[in-house]
Formats: structure tokens, sequence, C-alpha cells
């Protein structure tokens, strides 16, 4: 992957770069004496030679990844440590980890005197894919999921698809996941193209290639709405269904994994209402339930699944704000009532499921 070229976002903190390397403990070796590393536990014991000689003894905060360790509560014991290690204004913070570790390192980049300087080495798909460009943080505070957060772009990102090779399957279906989703919102022909392709998605070249793709059709919606007030709600698609999922399953299932089935669901609630043409519904969903296929049986109580979808940080006036394909088969954002017949539907998709 070394071999695609940089792609450079622009950001309200200016423009920065997404750079595609071999070897990233080249790149560590060399940060100075003023970095503080914020490494994933689980990439340090993968490669715990590698980091050995690439960090030597300077700082490291260490991330046991876990949407309890992303909970707000946490954050002091975190800021306790970066105290210890003498974090200064002229510090820089680089993370090393996967969705979490950024949405931590990044909200405290963000906080901590208004802002120090940040970068990212993304080691999951779902975050080389998807997560690393857009600003974001998101914080878990009580049992409520992201609802904290922060804009605060990393000043650069070093993706090295070699951290790929150790990642459990379900971890490389939830980076899929998200690709899924991007296709899906620049086009349908650019989902087709994936979906065509879904077989060979195991195969490094074609997968190196959707998972570049998948940030240059992501580009363009941070890049016009940065803040997420308009056109880039729509990155939600998936996701109203897929928070509530990861709920009422303790999160059992990984979070790009959620957003496939969400996909699912959004796609047959507008079928079903009549917008989503037959055939785009179908060949969508074959594409969509192969990447979910073992969480088809996965547990999903029904109370937390619905109190999660009732308190959705979209909803307005208590109506339900879904992302769906609506008319054009376009996705867009669509107010519901959260009532009995919205109700049934999402029963009757779950008793589906393991059918
Ligand atoms: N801020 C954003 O824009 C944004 C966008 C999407 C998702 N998210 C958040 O990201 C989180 C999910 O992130 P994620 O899916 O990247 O995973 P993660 O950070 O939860 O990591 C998943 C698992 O993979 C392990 N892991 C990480 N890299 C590995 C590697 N190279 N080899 C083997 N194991 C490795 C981790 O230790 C963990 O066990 C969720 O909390 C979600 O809400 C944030």
């Amino acid at each position: 992957m070394a071999n695609y070229s940089e792609i450079q976002i622009k950001s309200y903190r200016g423009t920065y770069s997404v750079h595609f390397i071999e070897n990233p403990f080249e790149l560590i070796k060399n940060y100075d004496e003023n970095t503080i590393f914020v490494l994933d536990e689980k990439v340090e014991s993968l490669y715990f030679e590698e980091f050995k000689n690439s960090i030597g003894d300077r700082s490291v905060l260490r991330i046991t990844a876990s949407e309890d360790n992303k909970n707000f509560k946490k954050m002091e014991g975190y800021i306790d440590q970066l105290l210890v290690f003498g974090i200064r204004r002229d510090k820089k913070l680089v993370a090393i980890g996967g969705g979490i570790t950024q949405d931590i390192t990044c909200f405290l980049a963000s906080t901590l005197f208004r802002g120090v300087f940040w970068e990212f080495f993304p080691t999951t798909l779902l975050a080389q894919a998807d997560s690393c460009i857009g600003s974001k943080s998101s914080i878990n505070y009580g049992n409520v999921k992201n609802l904290l957060g922060t804009f605060c772009p990393p000043n650069k990102v070093h993706v090295s698809v070699s951290f790929l090779r150790t990642l459990e399957q379900k971890e490389i279906q939830s980076g899929i996941g998200e690709m899924i989703k991007v296709h899906f919102l620049n086009d349908y022909m650019t989902f087709k193209s994936l979906a065509d392709e879904f077989e060979r998605i195991s195969n490094w070249d074609v997968l190196e290639k959707f998972l570049y793709d998948s940030l240059l059709y992501k580009k363009k919606f941070i890049e016009v709405d940065e803040f997420d007030r308009g056109i880039r709600n729509v990155m939600n698609y998936g996701h109203t269904f897929g928070h509530a999922i990861e709920s009422a399953t303790n999160f059992g299932v990984p979070h790009g994994i959620a957003v496939t089935i969400g996909m699912d669901m959004a796609n047959r609630f507008s079928y079903q209402k009549g917008w989503l043409e037959k055939e785009l519904f179908e060949s969508s969903k074959e594409c969509l339930e192969q990447n979910y296929r073992d969480f088809k049986n996965v547990d999903i109580n029904r109370d937390t699944f619905f109190s999660a979808i009732s308190k959705d940080k979209k909803n307005v006036d208590g109506k339900l704000a879904l992302i769906i394909p609506y008319k054009n088969n376009k996705i867009e954002k669509v107010l519901f009532e959260n009532n009995a017949e919205f109700k049934d539907f999402c029963n009757n998709f779950f008793e589906g499921l393991d059918a």
C-alpha cells in the first residue's frame, strides 16, 4: 500500500495528510522526547519486540481497548498519567491502536491545554478505512455511547496495512461494514463495484483498493461539512440501529458489524415503505448479510434496544431521525414516529435474523 499516494484532508485547523507506509516502526523510532505515545495494549503485546526497539524508554499511556475504557469516568485517570509524564502544551500525543485508542487520544488532545498536537497510527481496518479522518472524538458517558465529543483532527495519519495481519476476522468484517457504508453513500454503482468483488475482499490487493477508495469517498463529506450540521449526517446510515444493537448486546457485536446489520434494517424499512427499489434492496441485502453472517444468532435484548433507539442523539421532538434510502434511493435523514408499527418492524426483522 506504500505505492498509494498520500491523501490531503482540508479541515478547520488546516490541511492534514494520510500517508501509506510500509514499516511503521521506522517512523515511530524517529519521534523526539516531546512525544507521549498512547498505545493499545493488545497491539503492544502482538508487536512487543518492535515496540520495545522503536519506542524505547519514552512515555507510554497504555489503553485496554474496551467501551468502558472510553467512558468519561476514565479520563481523569488518563490525565493523571499524562501529568506524571510531564504533558505540556508543546508535547505531542501519538496514538497507536483502533477507534477506541483514537477516540481517547483525540478527546484528551482537544481538551488538554485547549489543544495539543496529535498523530495517529490506526491499527484496525475500521480506523484505517474510516475513523482516522473526520476530526471526531466520541466518548461514552454513563451507559450512553458517544454522548460526549469534540472536533479535533490529527496532525498526521500514518496507515500501515501490515498491522491488519494480526486482526481477528470479526474486526476485519467490522471495518468492511464501514467500507460498505461509504461506498453505498457515494452512489449505487460504487457500492456495486464492492459488492461484485465481495468474495475476493480477503485478498489484500482488493482490500487495500477499497480501503483507499473509502477514505476518498469519506473525504468528500467531511470537507464540506466537518462539523456534521448537514450533509455529513448521512454518514450515520446504519448507525441508529447499529448503536442500539451494540447496547442491546452489551457490545458483543463489533461496531462495524452492528452498522452492517443496521444498514440492512434501514434498507428493509425503506423498501417496505416503497422507496428503495427491489433490485437494489435484494442485491445489497446479499452483501450485507454476508458481512454479518457470524452474528445472525446474536441475542439482542429488545428492551435495551428500544430504550437506546429512543435516546438516539439525532431524535427530534420524540421522533426518530432515521438515515435511510429515501426517494430515488437517495440516502437521507427522515423523521418517523417511534410507535407500535416501528416496534413491529424491528421485532420482525430480528425474528427473521436467525431463521
Ligand atoms: N471517532 C470516530 O470518528 C469514530 C468512527 C467510527 C467508530 N468509532 C469508535 O471506534 C470504536 C471501534 O474501533 P475499532 O473497531 O477500530 O476497534 P477497537 O479500538 O475497539 O479495537 C478492536 C479490538 O482489536 C484490537 N486490535 C487493534 N489493533 C489490532 C491489531 N493490529 N491486531 C490485533 N488486534 C488489534 C484491540 O485491542 C481491540 O481488542 C468504537 O468505540 C466506535 O464508537 C469512532
